[in-house]
């Protein structure tokens, strides 16, 4: 997309990335994603981040188009992971003055990525960068989500360039700005649980930074531009970021030839029957976990089953619970189940998790062995209980 204006000299430059399968090689991109830039061609003229390299070829040409023969200034970085530091090293080539504004730890990777150490500003919390009729304040807030990453509001339009927070997975398909975007809020919580989540009590501290910024317009490096309700942006960071989630159960299973996922679905129903609406079952060997991590960023609980495998829970289920524990995700209530055909595993397993975890688990867990006949399912039947009535309380 060519730059396309914000407001008063501010330009957004977004590239839209279709071909992508994974972002960071990890985590599906089924919308894909964009990666958005913003400059402002004021008395003097600033880029602020650039793009992932090769996701345009263009991007050079667009830049020449806001300055029209004049120099860029600053290169504003608030944020050094390639996904926006990509063209750095052609903005530097073709504009060798220019001068760089970063904070003591965005030159230590600048450094390491580009070699590069010259026409440098250093910038700290409240340092002021002025362009002319646009004045620039920085914010640090570090581990949101790399050491490094800061943002920058502009004192003139109350924006505030965000970096990676509040950013979107998805690509922008011609909708700039949430008045025109029909918002997807589940890639937008998959974005925040897999990307920031585990930083999350750092984006509190970010929070409490901005406290008295008046914050008109929110432009991330990725997803929409917020500015008919930043507030909606806002919200949503701040619910996430305080683990809080909504009622319902979200019940993920292991399940190799059947029998745990027959007892998954008895129950949901179960606890459908017992009142509680709001019931999510997944195949963790079918949704890739990012999904799944999603998911439970939103549920108030979670309820676990897995098969055993070689004395151990299933390795999908594995891979869920690992990244739990490294997202320390809290707040959550718990229910575990397994199934096993001699010495179990399943559960056992699944029962360290919640050691490690600490989350309050609200049933009493059940292992059967073999198949679930109806003797063995009337034990599921408790199981659903106590988690619908610790749900109705
Ligand atoms: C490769 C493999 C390893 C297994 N390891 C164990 C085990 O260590 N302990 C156990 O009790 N059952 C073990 N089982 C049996 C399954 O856990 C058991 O049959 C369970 O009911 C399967 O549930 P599912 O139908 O949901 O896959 C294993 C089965 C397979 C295929
Ligand atoms: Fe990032
Ligand atoms: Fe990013």
């Amino acid at each position: 997309m060519k730059p396309i204006l914000i407001c008063d000299d501010v330009y957004i430059i977004s590239v839209n990335d279709r071909r992508k399968h994974l972002f960071e090689n990890m985590w599906p991109l089924p919308y894909g994603v964009a990666y958005n830039c913003y400059m402002i061609d004021d008395e003097k003229t600033a880029l602020l981040d650039t793009v992932e390299l090769g996701s345009t070829n263009n991007f050079m040409s667009y830049i020449d188009n806001i300055l029209k023969g004049r120099q860029l200034d600053y290169l504003i970085i608030n944020h050094m992971e390639p996904d926006h530091s990509g063209e750095i090293q052609n903005i530097i080539t073709k504009y060798p003055n220019v001068k760089i504004a970063g904070n003591r730890q965005t030159f230590k990777i600048l450094q390491s990525y580009f070699n590069y150490t010259e026409n440098l500003i250093e910038v700290t919390d409240g340092y002021e960068l002025n362009l002319g009729r646009h004045n620039l304040k920085f914010v640090t807030t570090p581990m949101v989500h790399w050491p490094e990453s800061m943002m920058t509001y502009d004192t003139e339009n109350q924006i505030l360039f965000s970096q990676d927070a509040f950013g979107s997975f998805g690509t922008l398909d011609g909708k700039i700005f949430d008045d025109e975007a029909d918002f997807c809020e589940s890639e937008m919580r998959r974005y925040y649980s897999n990307i920031v989540g585990k930083h999350s009590p750092m984006v509190q501290k970010a929070f409490d930074k901005l406290q008295n910024f008046k914050i008109k317009i929110i432009c991330p490096v990725h997803g929409i531009v917020w500015r008919k309700n930043p507030a909606e942006v806002l919200e949503y960071y701040r619910k996430w970021s305080n683990y809080e989630s909504k009622a319902g159960v979200l019940i993920l299973f292991a399940s190799m030839y059947g029998n745990t996922e027959q007892i998954a679905d008895h129950i949901a129903r179960k606890i459908v029957e017992n009142d509680v609406k709001n019931v999510r079952v997944y195949d963790v060997s079918k949704t890739h976990v990012s999904y799944l991590m999603s998911e439970a960023w939103q549920y108030g609980t979670i309820v676990l089953g897995s098969c055993s495998y070689n004395g151990e829970m299933h390795p999908m289920m594995e891979i869920f619970c690992r990244e739990m524990e490294h997202y320390k995700l809290k707040n959550r209530n718990l229910a575990l189940f397994g199934t096993g055909s001699w010495s179990g595993g399943g559960l056992r397993n699944l029962q360290k998790f919640a050691e490690n975890i600490g989350w309050e688990q609200i049933a009493e867990p059940v292992e059967i062995k073999g198949m679930p006949d109806n003797n063995k399912l009337a034990e599921f039947d408790i199981f659903a209980k106590s988690i619908s009535d610790y749900c109705k309380k």
